[in-house]
């Protein structure tokens, strides 16, 4: 027992008990509508893939969010990062994974996160993801993973595909196959309590939970606690020319997808092209009939954190879709001018980068490397 450097537990019959009880959540998922009534001493967690310059969708569903968050919760705790081992599931030659890594650094920073309100590092850089990842993979099954959907269009597989069909495993990599467990790792490394993500990660997060309370149940301890979800109002921005489709990088049209980068003409330009409807009259958001428009209407909610109510009953002055899509382009105009400056400035200092994610690690570490220790004593492996 020498070894728990922490008073947090107390010992039942030889066995581990925390006195920060854990009761179940009654609802493990949340819409993310208001941003300040986190409970306080929160553990807020979450990471993000560096897959280069961040896009409109990346913008409003991680970054704005994290920022609003940890700006309005002073009593809570915050730790974002960059899921560079993730990224790592699918090849890219070193230096273009150095650049991306880099470029997300800079895109967390320039888009406003501000470290003294949050930690702010690379994964790759706090080696007890790794440890941790081994241990939780030992806990979850193959049928678990298999019922995961990411991995199936990751590996170019069809939804109902199965990693039993032998064309399947052999074209399918360990690490795609097995990343739900390191995203469980990554979030009960630091035991949070709330995990900010779109809906798409909200499967994921449910394996967390399950694996986390069957380290639970095994040890007989409470140590984990159920990571509620926190999904992000503007849950989903679609690709501007086609909106069935996720907004995204590697779109092969340029013009569905507005970068944080962008110059105000480009983004001028790719909002007049967004593809809408020709119903006249007033503006509605509904998915289905008007996809087009009620993705313009969701970045508007996104930028200006108005319902989608409020946003409808606030344009209903504009007469026609040009006046629609210039409101659109200037509120994004708007709110990346400043980004997009000091986003070309940070990525020219690398030193200042690496300054800032060194800092961010030594936070990130102290803490796992207490909760490793923790979690090794637990199994037996101290
Ligand atoms: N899988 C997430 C995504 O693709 C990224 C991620 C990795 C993550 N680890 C995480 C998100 C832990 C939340 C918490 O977006």
């Amino acid at each position: 027992m020498s070894c728990l450097r922490t008073s947090r537990y107390v010992s039942t019959a030889g066995l581990l008990t925390t006195t920060r009880a854990y009761t179940s959540p009654s609802s493990s998922i949340q819409e993310l509508n208001r941003y300040d009534n986190l409970p306080s001493n929160s553990r807020v967690f979450s990471l993000i893939q560096p897959t280069g310059r961040i896009h409109l969708g990346n913008y409003l569903g991680a970054v704005k969010s994290w920022r609003t968050l940890s700006n309005s919760n002073p009593d809570s705790e915050f730790l974002f990062g960059i899921a560079d081992l993730h990224a790592f599931t699918s090849y890219k030659p070193a230096a273009e994974l150095k650049d991306n890594r880099y470029q997300a650094i800079a895109s967390l920073l320039a888009g406003g996160l501000d470290t003294t309100k949050c930690t702010l590092y690379f994964q790759s850089s706090v080696p007890e993801h790794s440890e941790l990842n081994w241990y939780l993979t030992c806990m979850t099954s193959m049928g678990q993973l298999n019922r995961m959907t990411q991995w199936k269009s990751k590996a170019q597989q069809s939804q109902n595909s199965s990693i039993t069909d032998e064309k399947v495993m052999e074209s399918t990599k360990a690490g795609v196959f097995c990343y739900p467990a390191l995203q469980a790792a990554d979030i009960l490394l630091y035991r949070a309590t709330h995990v900010p993500v779109g809906d798409d990660q909200s499967q994921h997060l449910e394996l967390c939970r399950n694996i986390a309370k069957s380290f639970n149940n095994t040890y007989n301890v409470n140590y984990f606690p159920l990571p509620k979800t926190l999904l992000t109002p503007a849950k989903k921005i679609l690709s501007l020319k086609n909106p069935e489709k996720k907004m995204s990088k590697s779109d092969p049209v340029q013009a569905s997808c507005v970068y944080v980068t962008d110059s105000p003409e480009d983004i001028q330009l790719k909002i007049r092209k967004a593809t809408t409807d020709s119903i006249q009259g007033a503006w509605s958001f509904d998915p289905v009939t008007r996809p087009g428009v009620s993705n313009l209407i969701n970045i508007i909610s996104g930028l200006t954190n108005e319902s989608i109510e409020e946003t409808v009953a606030s344009i209903q002055h504009l007469k026609d879709h040009k006046s629609l899509k210039d409101y659109v382009a200037k509120l994004i105009i708007d709110e990346f001018h400043d980004k997009r400056q000091l986003y070309d400035e940070l990525l020219k200092n690398r030193d200042y980068l690496d300054s800032v994610c060194k800092q961010g690690r030594d936070k990130a570490r102290e803490l796992a490397s207490v909760n490793i220790g923790d979690i090794k004593s637990i199994v037996g492996m101290d």
